[in-house]
């Protein structure tokens, strides 16, 4: 499984970019309102710094005004896969994308049949939301199981995103069955590097270091 970073956040995407962990970008409307900043120069920004998978979502709701959109961002920088909402009209327009070469997102999707429609008209990603998925009391888990299983079956090459993730057992989760990359926000990469083991271990070397005679 490879991982992406889920933000607009400049910072937090160096950051992560400087482990060498990251393989891709996920950025939403809602990630990119909270940063303040021009859509398009953040992109140019953030593709400038990251050679994968850059996704960029479009807002129109129709399928015209969504291939309107995504034309204008793939224009942006090779890397732009565009992010298209799960519905009718979204799928017209991830079948127009795919048609021109243009990668595709296939976001908000919470259901197998969702993904496996995606996957159909083309979707180059899918993207479950597992946080989602558990805050309204379901198992956001099960659906990468429902999914991987769906693309296994019927040699689907669409790739799938494990998004909304909240904490470290939904990344462990989502490499075992079987999603191909979990897109993290910043303050779950913390916390998947750290181990109290770990931290106690190097103090007790730093310790016994400066303690020998
Ligand atoms: C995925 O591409 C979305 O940007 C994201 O993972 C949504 O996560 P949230 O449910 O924490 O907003």
């Amino acid at each position: 499984m490879k991982f992406f970073i889920d933000t607009a956040n400049l910072d937090q995407i160096k950051e992560a970019n400087d482990l060498g962990i990251l393989a891709g970008v996920t950025t939403n409307p809602s990630l990119v309102a909270k940063e303040g900043v021009d859509f398009h120069s953040r992109l140019k920004e953030i593709t400038s710094l990251v050679d994968g998978s850059v996704s960029a979502e479009v807002v129109a709701l129709d399928a015209e005004g969504m291939i309107e959109e995504g034309l204008e961002l793939s224009k942006i920088a090779p890397n732009i896969t565009v992010k298209v909402p799960m519905t009718l009209e979204g799928l017209k327009a991830v079948k127009a994308f795919s048609d021109k070469g243009i990668k595709t997102n296939v976001t908000l999707v919470f259901s197998g049949v969702q993904a496996l429609l995606a996957a159909r008209a083309g979707a180059t990603y899918v993207s479950p939301f597992l946080g989602r998925l558990d805050d309204i009391g379901q198992d956001g888990l099960h659906l990468i199981d429902e999914i991987s299983d769906i693309f296994t079956v019927h040699g689907i090459p669409t790739e799938i995103i494990a998004a909304s993730i909240r904490h470290p057992i939904h990344v462990s989760e989502a490499a075992r069955r079987g999603a191909h990359i979990a897109t993290l926000p910043s303050k779950v990469i913390g916390q998947l590097v750290k181990h109290p083991l770990t931290d106690k271990g190097i103090e007790q070397f730093l310790a016994d270091w400066n303690n020998r005679s």
